[in-house]
């Protein structure tokens, strides 16, 4: 094998009550990549289509992510990266997580599948971390095991994959304007009060429960944020009629997806996703604001591989 071409997928972040822990995979929306074995040692990135990012590897979040890994296997051959951006960087949905995990996965797939997955997401993290300024994990973890994620912790880092009942499908809007996570992670408070901790760790709680017994219900109602929320949300143009047009349309619950500006809701099938989708096209046409609407299955499995050469 001397090339490998991936689906590296969106990845929705925090999941309302799970700031910087929980995470969950998607299907129809991701960045493919191919990565190409070379004789001369090193990591080079050679094409970059569709975003404006820096082809230097240690600028560039894929870049940053393959040499962590190259550096630790330190194998006797070099790899080049080409990435294809369906996902618009500032988008809310693991851009950045795309390629950094993308281009990790698919160098261990090279090196004979050394590392296990926790271990891939920690050298993603590494990407990431050029991205946002802060190191966390819940994007890179659903992109690399697939379906829900919790990280337990960071250090040392600890994933726990979490079931995905079958009926879950995601409704997103990406509003096209661009929010940095570093930015968004600026204007969160330091603290928070016990109250509002309280409500969130039982949320957190109560969700995890809910996937593991299929229980819908309980679901819905554990998808709330009080502390992260209501000051991103003020960063978000109709934040909050979208939220509520998400509700009113069937959709279990809603919230920012990772830092935003896309809004994410979680549906019980199909059908209520696509009503959800129409819903909320009704809200934001009126905008003047261009927008995406993704509705996907969640997507277990993470990345795949569409070819190899
Ligand atoms: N948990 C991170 C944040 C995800 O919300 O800042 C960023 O995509």
């Amino acid at each position: 094998m001397n090339e490998i071409k991936i689906f590296s997928p969106a990845t929705v972040a925090n999941v309302s009550c799970g700031f910087d822990v929980l995470g969950f995979c998607l299907d129809t929306i991701g960045d493919e990549m191919v990565i190409r074995k070379t004789a001369e040692k090193g990591v080079k990135i050679t094409k970059i289509v569709g975003a404006e990012l820096p082809y230097e590897p240690e600028k560039n979040v894929a870049g940053v992510a393959a040499l962590a890994i190259m550096n630790a296997a330190n194998p006797d051959f070099g790899i080049e990266i080409e990435i294809y951006k369906n996902i618009k960087p500032g988008s809310g949905v693991g851009s950045s997580s795309a390629s950094a995990s993308g281009a990790v996965w698919a160098i261990n797939e090279f090196l004979g599948k050394p590392y296990n997955k926790q271990e891939l997401v920690g050298f993603g993290m590494k990407g990431e971390a050029l991205a946002s300024g802060a190191e966390h994990a819940d994007n890179v973890a659903p992109g690399i095991f697939g379906g829900f994620t919790l990280v337990k912790q960071l250090n040392p880092l600890k994933v726990v994959q979490l079931p995905t009942p079958s009926e879950l499908y995601a409704t997103i809007i990406h509003p096209q304007i661009e929010i940095k996570t570093s930015e968004a992670r600026s204007i969160l408070p330091k603290e928070v009060a016990l109250k509002q901790a309280i409500n969130q760790w039982a949320n957190v709680g109560s969700f995890v429960s809910a996937l593991y017994t299929d229980d819908y219900e309980l679901l819905s109602d554990s998808l709330h944020d009080t502390i992260v929320e209501p000051h991103r949300s003020k960063l978000i143009p109709h934040y909050d009629k979208v939220k509520e047009a998400m509700l009113n349309a069937g959709a279990l619950g809603a919230g920012i997806s990772g830092s935003g500006p896309s809004i994410f809701s979680l549906c019980k099938g199909e059908a209520i996703a696509k009503k959800v989708a129409e819903a909320i096209v009704e809200v934001y046409k009126t905008t003047g604001i261009e927008f995406d609407v993704y509705v996907s299955k969640i997507n277990a499995k993470g990345i795949r591989i569409i070819n190899l050469k």
